[in-house]
């Protein structure tokens, strides 16, 4: 009796954990009709497919979990499972040199961004998160970076006295400093109300995320200048990931590989349809600068590469500009 007890327990056991369905928590504070809202579904969906419903991706968007450096305690304490924090957010995770991708006009476009991405500079940073308990999984495009506010952005004394709502990242600081302007870190869910009350004057994102956040209703002005990358690390709890069983997490590999050239595709289309979308909108005045105005823009923030390098090493800075043939004069 007592036998049939303990082989009728040790059956039930093995039946639970092979039907036991395991549930990834993917948390991230964009909208879904972004390049990452987008992508973060696309995983959600092919790893349901991959591994036969042995994993379910609920996806948490526009920060409705938790904000952005709350995400990043999220995921070390184990709360949620995977996320996709901007390259810009790693600092306070302690791994610094991920604003090496915040440095202006350090890519000229996608090419050269991918060339650092897609290589052993990618993967090297991305080993980096290893002691802090974080695996990186890979690189998610969103695109370059325009400037916002309620007055013309034109030349560089425009910037002079503004405040801008930045990221948490010290290299964007210092950016907005060498403008003249007055960085204030924010969270990202903040940045509309902000925007609106005054507690800003002006932000910068991908027009993806203006648009999405509908910032164009509460800025009169919007300025081309592609001055700086925005992309995303997608990245997982590591002893989460390590403890999965190897095919299930092959499978969600395969998913993730699928999943990140969705993002590349999608990511360029998404911000050019924001941006018809803010020109419809009629609120946003959208200004294109010339060669010439750029390039004044570019002159007064390549000094912050100077400012910056200790930031992020001279070795990794040199690697980067020998990878994408960086030119200070070019545009
Ligand atoms: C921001 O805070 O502006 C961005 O990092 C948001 C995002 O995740 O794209």
């Amino acid at each position: 009796m007592k036998l049939k007890l303990v082989l009728a327990s040790a059956l039930l056991a093995v039946g639970l954990s092979a039907s036991a369905q395991t549930i990834i928590k993917f948390s991230h504070v964009v909208a879904t009709d972004t390049p990452k809202g987008q992508a973060s579904e696309f995983f959600a969906k092919r790893a349901a497919e991959l591994t036969k419903g042995k994993v379910k991706v609920d996806v948490y968007p526009n920060s409705q979990l938790y904000k952005d450096k709350e995400e990043m305690e999220a995921l070390q304490m184990g709360a949620v499972q995977m996320l996709a924090p901007s390259l810009a957010k790693f600092g306070p995770l302690g791994v610094k040199e991920f604003e090496v991708f915040d440095f202006p006009f350090i890519f000229n476009d996608t090419a050269d961004l991918h060339k650092v991405t897609q290589g052993p500079i990618g993967a090297s940073l991305l080993a980096k998160l290893e002691p802090k308990g974080v695996k990186g999984l890979a690189f998610w495009d969103n695109g370059f970076k325009a400037f916002s506010a309620n007055t013309p952005l034109k030349n560089v004394a425009d910037y002079k006295g503004k405040k801008f709502r930045i990221q948490s990242s010290k290299v964007i600081e210092e950016q907005i400093r060498s403008l003249g302007g007055i960085p204030q870190v924010m969270a990202f869910s903040e940045v509309y109300q902000a925007l609106q009350t005054g507690v800003v004057d002006g932000t910068e994102n991908p027009i993806s995320n203006f648009y999405s956040q509908k910032m164009n209703e509460v800025q009169k002005h919007l300025t081309l200048t592609n001055h700086g990358y925005l992309g995303y690390a997608v990245i997982v709890n590591k002893k989460f990931w390590d403890g999965l069983p190897a095919d299930i997490r092959g499978q969600l590999e395969q998913a993730m590989k699928e999943a990140t050239d969705f993002a590349n595709q999608v990511a360029q289309k998404d911000n050019d349809l924001a941006l018809e979308g803010v020109k419809k909108a009629g609120k946003t005045t959208v200004y294109v600068p010339s060669k010439e105005e750029r390039l004044a823009l570019k002159n007064a923030l390549v000094p912050t590469h100077a400012k910056m390098v200790d930031r992020v090493g001279k070795d990794l800075l040199n690697s980067i500009y020998k990878a994408t043939d960086f030119d200070p004069s070019k545009l």
